[in-house]
Order: structure tokens, then sequence, then C-alpha cells
């Protein structure tokens, strides 16, 4: 089964009102009809900017969290709902920038998977070892605990999941898994989602993330299971964005 790929940029703390519709402007314009699905992740205060901009269009929106309470007294946290009622199609959950910085526990991953795939918002869950855990022979161990937090989340099938290998050592800092490295941690993620829920392994997107980029992208892509990319830096740049997204087909 060949899953149709998601290219998704998760423009972290990065924008503003100007520069986003600059980045926009010359995203719709190159994107023309894609050969796979489209998002951008943006900082909760430009949602309806970008869904002004976005909507009707190739391009779906994404959040960058989403609180695992549904409404209440947690400053600075935005619910599911109030993400649906901007046209939010998926949010990222369990970034490690948001595991490292903000202490969320897997357990914490797992509430916001199942707050968001209850209001039909798609969680790209994030798993992915540090540097020091790759070096001590962890990086299986690691990536499979995070995964097996959100497997089983209540009441929901696991097929509405998109899960992102993020290896941390990758993220920003211009070093890649190498296509053979990322294939290999992608395999066995399938094949824990395979003894999951074997009739949906196959369906269920992988992407990969960290220093994705214009140049390493289609051979990162052709991996048999790598099903797209969670992109940072590169998303931010409409000429490498658009290569990504031509890229995967
Ligand atoms: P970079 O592409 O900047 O390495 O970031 C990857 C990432 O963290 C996407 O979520």
């Amino acid at each position: 089964m060949t899953n149709r790929k998601l290219i998704a940029g998760n423009w972290k703390m990065n924008g503003s009102l100007a520069a986003n519709e600059a980045l926009l402007d010359a995203l719709l314009q190159g994107v023309g009809a894609p050969n796979c699905d489209v998002a951008v992740c943006v900082p909760a205060p430009y949602l309806a900017q970008v869904q002004a901009k976005v909507a009707g269009t190739p391009i779906a929106l994404g959040a960058q969290d989403v609180s695992a309470q549904p409404q209440g007294a947690f400053t600075g946290e935005q619910s599911a709902a109030m993400l649906n009622e901007f046209g939010v199609r998926y949010a990222i959950v369990g970034h490690s920038e948001r595991r490292q910085y903000h202490g969320e526990s897997d357990e914490a991953v797992a509430a916001k998977t199942a707050a968001a795939l209850a209001r039909g918002i798609t969680p790209i869950v994030c798993v992915g070892e540090t540097l020091a855990e790759r070096e001590a022979g962890r990086t299986e161990e690691v990536v499979k605990r995070q995964l097996a937090a959100v497997i089983h989340v209540n009441g929901h099938c696991i097929s509405e999941i998109v899960v992102a290998y993020e290896p941390v050592w990758a993220i920003g800092t211009g070093k890649t898994a190498s296509p053979e490295q990322a294939q290999g941690v992608h395999a066995v993620l399938r094949a824990q989602l395979h003894h999951a829920a074997s009739e949906h392994a196959a369906g269920i997107r992988i992407l990969y993330g960290g220093s994705m980029n214009a140049a390493n992208a289609a051979e990162l892509l052709s991996q048999p299971d790598i099903d797209g990319g969670l992109i940072g830096g590169a998303s931010l740049k409409a000429p490498d964005f658009l290569q990504i997204i031509a890229a995967a087909r």
C-alpha cells in the first residue's frame, strides 16, 4: 500500500502578519495541484489569518499543540474545540521541544492525542530519541515507548493519527538522519503499529522530520515507510517548501 504523502510545515514560533502573508502568497502561487497533502502548522495567534488565506486551497491548516482539557482554568492553552472554530485539520502533539521545554510526558501526549481525536482533528504525534539515547543504543526502546503511549487512546482508532519520527539530534541542526537510519526506525514503528492494529498499520502515515530540506527530501521520501515530512526551517522558505512538496509523490 502506498499512502498519499503528507508534507507539513511546522513554523514553530516564527512569522508575523506580513511575513505570513508573503510566504502564503508564494506557496499558493507555486503549489498548483500537489501530488500529496500539504499543511502548515502555525502559531496560534495567526490561525485566523492563515485560515482565511488557505480556505479553498490545497493547503490545510494545522496547530502546533492542543490542550488535553476541554475548557476552563488552563491559562495559555487552546482547546481542540477552539482550534475547530478556525478550521484546524491537524495538530502537532508531543513535539520534542514541548517534551523538553514544557515537560510533556508520554501520558500528557496521549491525553492531547485523545482530545484532538475527539474533535476530529488529526494529531501528528511526534516521537524521537535524543543523541545520548541513540549513542546508548536506546533508539528503538524510546520511540516504541513514546508510540505505545498513544496507541491505545480510549475509544479512537489508531488509524486516525499521523506519526512523525523526529530524531531530536536532527532537529534544527542540519544533521539529517540518513535515509537508511530513518527508514530503519520507520520500519520499527510500522511493525509496532502492525502488532497493535494489523488492518490499519499500512495506512497510517509515518512522517520524517529533522533537517529535511529541498536537497535531501526526495531520497528520504522514497523510502518505503516514509510517508511524508514534518518540516521546520525549510517550511519558512517558499521555494524550499515547494521543492519538498514536489518531491513527494
Ligand atoms: P527542522 O526541519 O528545522 O530541523 O525542524 C524539524 C522539526 O522539528 C519539525 O517539527
